[in-house]
């Protein structure tokens, strides 16, 4: 089954192909000849997910899902949550920065509870409805929490900081078998990977 992943981002690529596997074939924004940085401008975790979608949708018209997660960390009040990719001033998508942002927020506190959400809009062709379209979101978490320094080398964006429930090594020490199959992602992934399977509906 072919599907459009709304994304650019190399890192997740490779999480979710290797999630979805085989039966899946999943294109990147770059394999459809999109080049464009949608803008994530929503208040929530869904609406940035269903503006990424949408887009897609609108302007290519293909079948398509795009993911949007957050950091939430207890003791910040949910920060940087929908933030997460902009939390260090004047930055995008810089990882060191908002890491290091979130290590001197956090100082010596002793609370470092915190939990990744990912939300999946997915929105699938559907001659039925009046506006041609299906939208549905799929949701994920994971909780854990915030070590006092950065460990490990794998992964991306705050996973050398962030340390699963039941476990004493970071996302980033672990490597990404072990996160694939307990990540925020990988839970929605999986739901969505269910719904695509018994619905049988991709481009
Ligand atoms: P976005 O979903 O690409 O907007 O990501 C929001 C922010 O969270 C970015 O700074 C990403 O690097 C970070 N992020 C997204 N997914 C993960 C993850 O699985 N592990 C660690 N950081 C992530």
């Amino acid at each position: 089954m072919k599907i459009v992943f709304a994304t650019n981002n190399e890192n997740k690529l490779k999480e979710i192909r290797k999630m979805l596997g085989i039966d899946f074939e999943v294109m990147s924004l770059k394999d459809i000849g999109c080049h464009v940085d949608i803008p994530e401008t929503g208040d929530t975790l869904a609406e940035n997910a269903l503006l990424k979608a949408q887009y897609i949708f609108d302007n290519y018209g293909v079948s398509c899902f795009a993911d949007d997660t957050g950091l939430e960390v207890e003791t910040l009040n949910g920060a940087p949550g929908v933030h997460s990719a902009r939390y260090a001033e004047n930055t995008d998508h810089d990882s060191e920065a908002n890491m290091t942002k979130l290590l001197r927020e956090l100082g010596e506190n002793n609370n470092r509870r915190a939990r990744f959400c990912t939300v999946i809009a997915l929105i699938i062709k559907d001659t039925q409805a009046t506006d041609g379209r299906n939208t549905l979101l799929f949701e994920g978490e994971i909780r854990g929490h915030i070590a006092r320094k950065k460990h490990g080398n794998e992964g991306f964006g705050y996973d050398p900081l962030f340390i699963p429930e039941g476990y004493e090594q970071s996302f980033a020490e672990l490597g990404i078998d072990i996160k694939n199959k307990i990540s925020h992602r990988s839970k929605a992934v999986a739901k969505l990977s269910k719904y695509l399977k018994s619905n049988n509906s991709c481009i």
